[in-house]
């Protein structure tokens, strides 16, 4: 027990969220470099192009030239064992995007200097609000000229609603950018001519002009201290709880693409950031140190590998030790599994493991076995985590087989992909089939996968509807009048769902139907 605490006490597990272009790939890439888990600069970077294109659906990818998987990473730092969830980096993200959030104990936002908040980073915040997650801000790329200091954290304030504590101040920025000053360990970090990390310890700002003596010019020393002043009589106060509850985000800068504030951030998110967390289940929290072995089923990806048609379904270990081989529970089913070919997933690589602790993931070989939200635990019929929450599509289309002697096959299909997450599906009173997607590359991926995987082409007719509302009461569906201005369907667990064209119709239901409580997602609904 005491060695599954210890284990647990070194683990950080988080995604990295940003809009397209900020710098994700190039931070990840930094991080493991420090590690050591990467020797050479430039290898994560070739994910984007041939070198992991392995599988049949990666084609689609590589003739995009986008990444739609996201994976997992671990390393390791100053004994800390660090796992990194990648989320897809284009702009037409999709659901597993949002799930993968569901797998992190913490979040790191990064936000390119110049271009402030975007509005994928938005839509990823909000998720994170919602439940909860600390978020940590890197504002990269201070190499170039951008927005002033003070000028994001108000954005960070005002668009995303998080208070905002500067952990350290860019000395100068563009041109003249030098390095960070420390506001937490009082210290100056630069690179000198040989890009070598040096290091000043200092009493206080008073002694900061005579320090950067020689590193800065005058004007970048004069408004550093100015701003530096200014934020400490003006800026928020430093709150742990504060930062662990996701109402205030620690805020570093750095450039990435240099490594500038690269292990400073690390070094300062280790110390804060929360170790693997607790978690709800349908008999109360259940805590990582929990004897028995437990986690869920976040994500599964198809097709990693053609040569064997294999799925692999992404399980994070929330307590307890995961052992190779041992025999587990799958609460949906009752059924009993050994999980005999337990993968963790390295910069490039991927390898058989012997064992993981709460916040690892484990890739376990799914010949089919799993959904998305599944349950496993080494002791039968204990709890189960409940499922992931489904969330809210933006865009909608009919679709069938084109060739109606492919029927079963697009059944098996399109429930597979759902099951996998990779659509949502919806069913009209008439039976008709409704996909549902967060992001329109989805329905790409969908009929690439339909066609190559279950040979089915297909016949798909887009819909001008953009929202999705899952009615609370599952009876207040029942009295509902039809509309043109709304669609009545049921989603795969047979939960009423309505679906509008666009705000203006959401209003007038609301103003016609005060009493029928809709939700965003399908978060805490019975089915
Ligand atoms: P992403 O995964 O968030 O999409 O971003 P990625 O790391 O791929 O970075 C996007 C671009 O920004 C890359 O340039 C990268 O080199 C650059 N970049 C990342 N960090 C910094 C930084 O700190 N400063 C500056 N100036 N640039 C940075 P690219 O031209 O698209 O690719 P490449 O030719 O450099 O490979």
């Amino acid at each position: 027990m005491g060695h599954i605490k210890e284990e647990t006490a070194r683990r950080r597990t988080f995604a990295i969220i940003s809009h397209p272009d900020a710098g994700k790939t190039t931070l990840t890439e930094k991080l493991l470099l420090l590690g050591g888990a990467i020797r050479t600069a430039g290898a994560v970077k070739s994910r984007k192009s041939e070198k992991f294109a392995t599988s049949d659906w990666m084609e689609l990818e590589k003739q995009r030239g986008i990444s739609v998987t996201s994976s997992v990473m671990q390393f390791t730092y100053n004994d800390f064992k660090i796992n990194i969830l990648d989320t897809p980096g284009h702009q037409d993200f999709s659901e597993d995007t949002y799930r993968t959030l569901m797998a992190v104990d913490s979040v790191v936002m990064i936000i390119d200097v110049a271009k402030g908040v975007e509005p994928q980073t938005i839509k990823l915040f909000k998720v994170c609000r919602d439940r909860g997650i600390p978020i940590f801000t890197f504002i990269n790329k201070l190499d170039r000229q951008g927005k002033e200091p003070l000028e994001l954290f108000e954005e960070i304030e005002d668009v995303l609603g998080i208070e905002s504590f500067p952990i350290n101040y860019p000395i100068g920025m563009g041109q003249s950018f030098r390095g960070v000053y420390d506001r937490f360990q009082k210290k100056i970090e630069w690179y000198n001519e040989n890009k070598e990390r040096q290091t000043l310890d200092i009493e206080s700002i008073d002694h900061l002009s005579e320090a950067l003596k020689g590193v800065a010019d005058q004007s970048t020393i004069a408004q550093l201290e100015e701003e530096l002043l200014l934020i400490e009589e003006a800026g928020n106060e430093f709150d742990i709880e504060a930062v662990k509850a996701g109402k205030q985000t620690p805020v570093f800068f750095g450039s990435a693409v240099s490594s500038f504030g690269v292990p400073s951030f690390l070094e300062h998110y280790l110390q804060m950031a929360p170790t693997p967390q607790p978690r709800e289940s349908s008999a109360g929290v259940i805590g990582p140190d929990q004897a028995a072995f437990s986690g869920f089923v976040f994500k599964i990806q198809a097709n990693m590998n053609p040569a064997h048609r294999d799925r692999i379904a992404f399980l994070r270990v929330c307590s307890g030790k995961f052992e190779k081989g041992m025999t587990v529970w799958l609460d949906r089913t009752g059924k009993s599994l050994k999980l005999a070919q337990p993968q963790q997933f390295f910069a490039d690589s991927r390898e058989m493991i012997d064992e993981a602790y709460p916040g690892d993931i484990v890739g376990l070989y799914d010949p089919g076995f799993y959904q998305i939200g599944d349950t496993v635990c080494s002791v039968k019929d204990t709890f189960n985590y409940g499922e992931l929450p489904q969330f809210p599509p933006e865009h909608f289309a009919k679709v069938r087989a084109k060739n109606a002697m492919k029927q079963k096959h697009f059944l098996k299909g399109i429930n597979q992909l759902a099951q996998e997450g990779a659509i949502q599906i919806y069913r009209t009173p008439y039976e008709e089939t409704i996909l549902g997607v967060v992001g329109q590359l989805q329905f790409d991926v969908f009929v690439y996968r339909m066609k190559a995987e279950y040979g089915v082409d297909l016949d798909m007719q887009m819909m001008p509807h953009q929202l999705a509302k899952w009615i609370v009461d599952k009876d207040a569906a029942n009295h509902l009048q039809r509309s043109s201005n709304h669609l009545v369907v049921s989603d795969r667990d047979e939960r009423p769902v309505i679906i509008f064209e666009n705000e203006f119709a959401l209003r007038w239901f609301n103003q016609k139907h005060p009493d029928v409580k809709l939700a965003d997602s399908s978060w805490g609904l019975t089915s």
